[in-house]
Formats: structure tokens, C-alpha cells, sequence
């Protein structure tokens, strides 16, 4: 028997220690822009949901209250432009959880291929690598074409680099998936964050015209509305793919538990915390930008999301080691797939007091 993490990708954030030990020694203290988690509070309409729904003795529905469910349809019509029924829809426990576990509750495993972008969240390989299934990186349909897969996942805007796939490009990919009958699920957790760019949804009509047939979207409160500490996300898109999946989780015990449920609620009905959490990161996406650049990085896509991708067009490794020597902690390229080595990832979930001193360090002297 081998235990399932020693088929598992080793966690890399280990590599960082040695960084991270540079950078806290700063006089000034650590700036850590390695990791993307949300740092402003809990809006507190979301909180005095939380609280409201409290009182929860008895287990949750694994489908979720319907409250909860046509939050997330009208959600979807009004930021997506979806039409979504609420068979479509699927609450989930973040969606890092269902990222890892989509190929095996899908019933996919040995033999069948699942495509990841080239540089990528881990996360989508790690579950196909739960699943047993083989893993392909590319961002070719042509590559995926040839090698049978079976489910692509896409991630737009996309963690690391923060590019967006335009409508054209989407609809080729569904087009193609459905002639050669492959699922999409199309990662879109940083939809609300576009910069520079408007996402676009795959369950765009005019991205999958007027079926949602093979193509699932997965979404996140977390970057959102500031609650990665909730756990709280949701799937949604064709139904023949949802309600398997639902079927599923039941006997899994993978249900959202209810105070969260009412908290998302509020959360996904109420869009004026969005605007201002978003001015809080364009300040800071702009601040950091310029600083960065002034420090000799060029900034790659960037146009939506959380992350500056950033090179100096030397190894990631040395890149880091140079912003630990000024207290700033990023992430390397690397961790997303080999073709991200001469890049670091900077995130902007930090304070703005932190933010301030990122600039200042990165002045020229
Ligand atoms: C692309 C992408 N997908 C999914 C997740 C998981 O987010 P959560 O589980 O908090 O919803 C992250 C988190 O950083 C991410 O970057």
C-alpha cells in the first residue's frame, strides 16, 4: 500500500524557508507577498449573517438551501450574464476542495488524461493525481487533442499570471470539447477582480451560446468577499454534470456547513463590498506596479486577479533571493510549472501600511 500523499507532488512551500528567514530579519520586519490570502476584514453584513444563522443543530443539505442556490443563479445572471437553473448549481467547501477532487467525482481515473494550463495552480494536478489519472500541462487544443483528454481545466483569469481568455478564444474551446465530447471546467475564483481586462465566463451565451452542455464554471466567495476563512465556494454550469456530482458528495458527507451557507447568502447579495474591496487592490496593484517596475521588473499579463507576474528575466530563485534581501517574500515562478522559472509571483493581499513599505524598499537607492 502506498499512502496517497507519496503519490502526491511534494508541498513546495518548504523551498521558501530559506527566503522567508532573509526577509523577516529586515529591521523593518517581513513584507509577505507570497501567498494569496485575503488580509482586510469580513464585510459586516457577511459576519452578522454568520452570526444569524448560528443556531444550526441539525446536518446541512449537500445541495445547499434553496436560498442558497437561487443566491447563487440570480449572482450568476447579474456578474456573469448566466443563465443558470438551479439543478446547475452546486455549493462547495472552497473551491480548492472541489478542484481536487472534480476528475475522481467525475469518475475519472486510470487511463484517462486530464489537461492543466501550462503554468498553474497546483491544485488541478494534484487532483487528477488523486483520480490516478494522467496529468497533460498545455494550453494547446491541438496537445489535447492528441492525447484523448478528457476533462481541460482552464483558469481565467488565471493564478499565477493573471491573464484572461477572451470570448473568441472560449467559445473555440467549448466548440472543440463538445465535437470531440471532453469537459470543460473553467476555474474562474478571480472573475470579480478584472483590471485591465473584462473576464469573460464560459457559461457566457456568448461563449457556449444557449446550452451549458459539458461546461462547468468554478467560483469562490474567497477572493471576493474576503472569506477564505469560511470555506465557502460553488460549481455550477451543465446540469447532467451537476447533479452526478451532487449524488456524489452525498455520500461523501461534502456539505457546506449551514452558518456558512447563510453567510454566502448575504455574501453573494450584495455587490458594494465587492466595489470596495476591488478600489483597495487597484490601489495597491497600481502602488506595487510602479514599484516594481522602478526596481527593473517588467509585468507580464497581470490583467485580472490578484498577482503581479513579474520577471527580471533571470532565475525566479534569484529574483527572490533579491526581494528577501529588501524584506519582501514572493513566490516562485516554478511552483507553477517549468515554464514560470524566471518569474516571481507577487501578491497583493497585503495591508496597506506593508504595501507602502514594499514601495519604499523597491525605490532605487
Ligand atoms: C486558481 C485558484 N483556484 C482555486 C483556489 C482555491 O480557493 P478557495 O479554496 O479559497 O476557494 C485558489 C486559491 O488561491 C486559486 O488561486
Amino acid at each position: 500500500m502506498t499512502p496517497l500523499a507519496e503519490r502526491l507532488p511534494e508541498f513546495p512551500w518548504d523551498r521558501l524557508a530559506p527566503f522567508a528567514e532573509i526577509a523577516r530579519s529586515h529591521t523593518d520586519g517581513v513584507i509577505d507577498l507570497s501567498i494569496g490570502t485575503p488580509v482586510d476584514p469580513v464585510p459586516d453584513l457577511i459576519q452578522a449573517a454568520l452570526v444569524q444563522g448560528a443556531n444550526a443543530p441539525g446536518y446541512p443539505l449537500t445541495a445547499g438551501t434553496m436560498d442558497l442556490r437561487a443566491a447563487v443563479v440570480a449572482w450568476a445572471a447579474r456578474t456573469l450574464g448566466a443563465a443558470v437553473p438551479l439543478s446547475g448549481v452546486l455549493p462547495t467547501i472552497g473551491s480548492k476542495e472541489l478542484v481536487s477532487l472534480l476528475p475522481t467525482l467525475l469518475g475519472l481515473s486510470r487511463g484517462d488524461v486530464v489537461a492543466i494550463p501550462e503554468i498553474a495552480y497546483p491544485t488541478y494536478d494534484v487532483g487528477a493525481q488523486i483520480a490516478g489519472c494522467t496529468v497533460l500541462a498545455s494550453d494547446s487544443i491541438a496537445d489535447w487533442e492528441r492525447a484523448g483528454a478528457a476533462l481541460v481545466w482552464l483558469n481565467s483569469p488565471s493564478n499565477p499570471s493573471g491573464r484572461v481568455l477572451g470570448a473568441d478564444q472560449l467559445a473555440t474551446i467549448v466548440d472543440w470539447a463538445r465535437a470531440h465530447d471532453v469537459i470543460v471546467a473553467s476555474d474562474e475564483c478571480y472573475f470579480e477582480l478584472g483590471w485591465s481586462v473584462q473576464p469573460v465566463s464560459i457559461l457566457d451565451p456568448a461563449v457556449c451560446g444557449d446550452s451549458l452542455a459539458g461546461v462547468l464554471a468554478v467560483h469562490s466567495l474567497s477572493k471576493r468577499s474576503n472569506l477564505a476563512g469560511y470555506r465557502t465556494g460553488f460549481v455550477l454550469g451543465d446540469p447532467g454534470l451537476v447533479q452526478p456530482l451532487l449524488e456524489a458528495r452525498k455520500h461523501i458527507g461534502l456539505m457546506v456547513p449551514a452558518p456558512i451557507q447563510a453567510a454566502a447568502i448575504a455574501a453573494l447579495g450584495d455587490d458594494s463590498h465587492v466595489r470596495a474591496q476591488r478600489e483597495r487592490y487597484q490601489v495597491r496593484r497600481d502602488l506595487l506596479w510602479t514599484a516594481l517596475a522602478s526596481a527593473g521588473f517588467a509585468i507580464e499579463h497581470s490583467d485580472a486577479g490578484l498577482y503581479l507576474w513579474a520577471t527580471r528575466g533571470e532565475s525566479c530563485w534569484d529574483s527572490l533571493r533579491w526581494l528577501a534581501d529588501h524584506g519582501i517574500l514572493a513566490a516562485p515562478g516554478e511552483f507553477y510549472g517549468a515554464s514560470g522559472n524566471q518569474h516571481v509571483r507577487v501578491a497583493l493581499t497585503a495591508t496597506d501600511e506593508r504595501i507602502a513599505a514594499a514601495v519604499r524598499r523597491l525605490q532605487p537607492a
